[in-house]
């Protein structure tokens, strides 16, 4: 197969975002809700997010500043209160989330507007989407310098909640089939997890035995 290929330096911001947000895909959808100094609730979705450590517990969120050059409402409040919560977006809450995306005039509450409902946090000042099946409250870790267009926020879990059926409490094993999470692909595009399957990392001793199963079917 023939490659085509690109040298992001000579590539505009707009090039680039296209390359990668069709390429890095599918990507996970934090709907993440955080209060302001006033303590007014917000949501917004962001798909420039991931889980990237388990110990400490941290997750990333990529925001890039409003076309006016300041920060979304979002990373505002994350300043203002140190915290902020990643609910995760079902099927069921797909349509809700893609309503508190809208650039609604500062006044209109999108929470209310989505027809979501706020819980209290159990550790931060942040509340949690009701209507999520999990949702991860985060203490503020650190903001990453990388440019003029973008705040990277790295957040620690410190509390995890789940609707009962989603998890199996004792084993903590996370049903995906109720999660039911919602993927970003590129442009306008999304993908559902409903087409699960197992792929188990092998040992040495697995993948050996694996091969020489292969080459005694080929032999015989
Ligand atoms: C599925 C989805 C993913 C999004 N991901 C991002 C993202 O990663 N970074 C970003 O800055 N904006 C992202 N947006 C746009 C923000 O959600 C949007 O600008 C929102 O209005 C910001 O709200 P706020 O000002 O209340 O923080 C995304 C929108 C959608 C629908």
């Amino acid at each position: 197969m023939n490659s085509v290929s690109f040298d992001f330096n000579t590539l505009s911001p707009r090039e680039r975002y296209k390359i990668l947000i069709g390429t890095v895909v599918p990507r996970p959808i934090a709907l993440v809700s955080t209060v302001g100094a006033d303590g007014r609730a917000n949501a917004a979705p962001f798909s420039f997010f991931n889980c990237l450590s388990s110990d400490p517990a941290i997750v990333a969120l990529g925001v890039e500043y409003s076309p006016g050059g300041q920060s979304k409402d979002t990373v505002r409040n994350i300043r203002a209160t140190n915290c902020f919560t990643v609910n995760v977006v079902s099927g069921a809450i797909m349509n809700q989330m893609n309503i508190c995306a809208v650039p609604f005039d500062a006044g209109v509450d999108e929470i209310t507007e989505a027809g979501l409902t706020i819980a209290p946090g159990a550790a931060i000042a942040a509340g949690r989407i009701a209507e999520a099946p999990a949702a991860l409250e985060c203490r503020l870790h650190s903001f990453l310098n990388v440019g003029e267009s973008r705040e990277i926020v790295l957040g620690e879990v410190v509390y995890a909640h789940f609707h009962e059926n989603a998890i199996d409490a004792e084993k903590l094993y996370v049903d995906a089939t109720v999660l039911d999470a919602v993927g970003r692909m590129g442009g306008h595009g999304y993908a559902t997890t409903r087409d699960y399957f197992e792929l188990k990392t092998m040992s040495v001793a697995e993948y050996s035995a694996k091969n020489q199963m292969k080459t005694a079917a080929k032999a015989s």
